[in-house]
């Protein structure tokens, strides 16, 4: 399906335009571990820290992601010097050693931790997995940068420790009050690294809250490659647009809000990837707080319905609905306030909902089955 969409994509491997992020510079953390760089989001991260000059030591044991996405990182970033690959899994001990001897010879300073089960029906069916996972592998990246002396950690949180508990627009002292597994590891990995920068070994740490990240590279070579049925609403609509699947449930429309469908704040996946890239640049500096924790959102929230007609205007394709009852455990309304990643980080979301639905829509139709062969 090789539609004509390269000539609104805004890409140029040379680097011109928005794309190329030449002008931003990883200041002192030059050298970045990045743990799930091979994921959706962290091959995003991968190719803007390496945009911003840095090179980077991806560590993933593919569980949930593809060798392919490490190809396309270095095809994209046309720097394939710069990107070295760590197959491990952090939930090994022998893994401690093994990355700290590898991170000494990279000349790690900082890192980025993605790494994680993510997935909140699973969590709810298999929390202790949970749990082992994610706060294990964090232990274990913990102690390798602790080894070499990397006391700079960016960590991959999400919008879910707030729970139901706040009015939206939400801040970072909203209360966190996460309703299941999943974002309870986020919340206390959360907490982990808060202590350790409260301790006198020279930690600095920003948790980063993800709203909902949506889009892909606008390459179209890197992007989401959920497996099996997706639980998320992009790639729902986008399996539906490029013929995958024959309809969309929309989970409810008797919501407090403006159409009764759900409201979330969707944020361009480079968009996110850059504000890693801000963070790393915040920590290095001299007066960067210990500990920061940051919502990374655009700051609005779009309905179900709104995401469906940006996703229509940007496919030019039918995409039929049928309305569903309630998601258990969903809620009506959450978008960021994003003021402090403006104020501190100086990053703000530059993409649209159109933005996100052509890259996205783009990522599809060029890869309909993913990264998998066809
Ligand atoms: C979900 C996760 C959250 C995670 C985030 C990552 C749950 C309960 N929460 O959030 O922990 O951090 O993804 O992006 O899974 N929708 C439909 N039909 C669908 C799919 C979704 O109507 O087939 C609606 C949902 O009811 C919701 C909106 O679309 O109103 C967004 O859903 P989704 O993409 O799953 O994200 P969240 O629920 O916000």
């Amino acid at each position: 399906m090789a539609h004509a969409l390269n000539a609104n994509s805004g890409y140029s491997r040379s680097g011109s335009g928005r794309e190329a992020g030449k002008d931003r510079r990883v200041r002192m953390a030059s050298n970045v571990i990045i743990t799930g760089g091979a994921g959706y989001i962290g091959a995003h991260v991968c190719v803007e820290a390496l945009s911003a000059g840095a090179r980077v030591l991806i560590v993933d044991n593919f569980a949930n992601s593809s060798p392919k996405a490490i190809e396309r990182i270095r095809e994209i970033a046309g720097e394939s010097d710069k990107v070295e690959m760590l197959e491990a899994d952090l939930v090994d001990d022998a893994t401690a050693d093994i990355l700290a001897e590898r991170a000494g010879r990279f000349g790690a300073d900082a890192a980025v931790h993605l790494a994680g089960l993510k997935a909140v029906g699973e969590s709810v069916a298999e929390p202790a997995r949970y749990y082992e996972t994610n706060i294990r592998a964090t232990l274990t990246l913990i102690k390798a940068l602790d080894a070499v002396g990397a006391r700079r950690i960016v960590f991959s949180s999400s919008a879910t420790v707030y729970g139901e508990a706040n009015q939206s627009p939400v801040n970072e002292d909203g209360r966190t009050a996460p309703t299941n597994p999943y974002g309870r590891t986020k919340l206390f990995i959360e907490e982990i690294l808060r202590d350790l920068a409260a301790s006198a070994a020279g930690w600095k740490i920003c948790n980063l809250r993800y709203f909902n990240p949506v889009g892909a590279h606008a390459s179209g070579r890197i992007g989401e490659d959920p497996k099996g049925v997706p639980n998320n609403l992009f790639p729902f609509i986008a399996q539906v647009a490029v013929g995958r699947r024959d309809s969309l449930s929309v989970f409810g429309d008797d919501y407090p809000t403006p159409d009764g469908t759900g409201v979330r704040d969707y944020i361009h996946v480079v968009d996110l990837a850059r504000g890693h890239v801000a963070a790393l640049d915040y920590l290095a500096r001299d007066d960067a707080a210990a500990a920061t924790d940051v919502n990374l959102g655009a700051g609005r929230g779009y309905s179900v319905l709104e995401a469906v007609a940006a996703f229509r205007r940007a496919s030019n394709r039918a995409i039929p609905v049928s309305i569903a009852p309630r998601r258990a455990g969903d809620i009506a309304e959450i978008y960021a306030d994003a003021s402090r990643a403006t104020d501190l980080l100086g990053w703000r979301a530059e993409r649209t909902i159109d933005d996100m639905c052509a890259d996205h829509w783009r990522w599809q139709c060029e890869n309909p089955m993913g990264y998998a062969e066809e």
